[in-house]
């Protein structure tokens, strides 16, 4: 993993050796500048993550500096604490005008700066973190907005085609309509996919016991499993303990998981379903198949929204059912090798 980067930003020579062997020895990546020039060429090369800037430097000090690299597209977000003399008021106002987050006083004590430095990367990755979740959200509202505005046409060209089939005997023409009519029912699964998605976008947690969901779901699912000859073996845990479920899409969630075990298995299989304790106050609910099992390159991107490897699949099942889980404070795994199967982990907080 990439290590955090500070870049510091002081004319004088003893200081710099001073700051920068303190934030290494907590763990940053430094590099440093000498003067203002050197500090704005240095804010885009270095990328660093957070600036140190001293505010008395020749060329251009250090306020100008903060006005350029705020005033820049590339360098705005980057956030900066000025070293400004001890006592000087109007330096301190005059940094955070013109758009630095802090100041430290000089001579600066090491542990301050360490809490300070600390402190500013927290606040901007939690900033980072709420600006993702509003774009997550806006997309997830286009998405919908989309999918609503394709369910008429969708009708109407799956309809049509249907007509136009039973009027014509060109064999050509009719493959041709076939593909419309695969493709319309593959849109409109999608569709329906996106309003499960929206659906299962809030869970209301309350005590249940996972073993009588599993067996509930399986119910369902069996007809399904058994036109493939697939065996569904059940080995639960007695009397488990109580969890906080969202019973309605927890079941989503193992049914996601258990179509794509048996859409995985080719003619006969087994998949077999598990509950038990685990570590660290946990209970673990693992889905064992005999499937064809997943590419080690694909594994990264099934849990990614609309990838799919199926001719008619939307690829949201495992987006619906990590949401959901996420939604349980709980984990969900997937490990799989090529040709041998897959398993699936759900962990749940006891
Ligand atoms: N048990 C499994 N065995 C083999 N491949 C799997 C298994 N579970 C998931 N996959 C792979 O992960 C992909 C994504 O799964 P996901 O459930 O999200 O979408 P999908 O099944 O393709 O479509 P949808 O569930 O929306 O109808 C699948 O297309 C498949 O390639
Ligand atoms: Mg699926």
């Amino acid at each position: 993993m990439r290590k955090v980067r500070i870049l510091v930003v002081d004319d004088d020579e003893r200081n710099v050796v001073l700051l920068t062997s303190k934030l290494q020895a907590d763990g940053y990546e430094t590099d440093t500048a000498y003067d203002g020039l050197e500090a704005i060429t240095k804010a885009e090369s270095f990328n660093p993550d957070l600036m140190l800037l001293d505010v008395m430097m020749p060329k251009i000090d250090g306020h100008e500096v903060c006005r350029r690299l705020k005033a820049s597209e590339k360098t705005k977000y980057l956030p900066i604490i000025m070293l400004t003399a001890r006592g000087d008021i109007e330096d301190k106002i005059l940094g955070l005008d013109v758009g630095a987050e802090d100041y430290i006083s000089k001579p600066c004590s090491l542990a301050e700066l360490s809490a300070r430095v600390r402190s500013l990367l927290h606040t901007r990755m939690l900033q980072t973190r709420l600006a993702e979740m509003e774009k997550l959200a806006a997309l997830g509202q286009l998405v919908d907005g989309i999918a609503h505005e394709l369910r008429n046409p969708l009708m109407t060209i799956g309809g049509l085609a249907r007509r136009i089939k039973e009027k014509i005997t060109d064999e050509q023409a009719q493959g041709y309509i076939n593909l419309i009519t695969q493709e319309v029912e593959r849109l409109e699964r999608m569709v329906e996919r996106v309003d499960e998605y929206k659906q299962a976008q809030i869970s209301h947690l309350k005590q249940e016991d996972i073993n009588e969901i599993v067996k509930e779901a399986v119910e369902e699912i069996n007809n399904i499993a058994k036109v493939k000859a697939i065996d569904i073996r059940l080995s639960l845990m007695q009397a488990p303990p109580l969890l906080m479920i969202d019973k309605v899409n927890f079941k989503k969630v193992i049914l996601n998981i258990l179509q794509n075990s048996i859409d995985a298995v080719n003619k006969e299989g087994e998949i077999e379903i598990t509950t038990m304790p685990s570590e660290g106050g946990y209970m673990e609910l693992v889905f064992k198949d005999t499937g064809c099992g997943i590419k080690a390159e694909n594994l990264k991107n099934i849990f990614n929204p609309f990838y799919t490897s199926k001719m008619t699949g939307a690829g949201l099942g495992l987006t619906i059912a990590y949401k959901i889980i996420q939604d349980h404070n709980g984990d969900l795994n997937v490990e799989s090798r090529e040709g041998k199967g897959s398993m699936v982990s759900i962990k749940l907080p006891i």
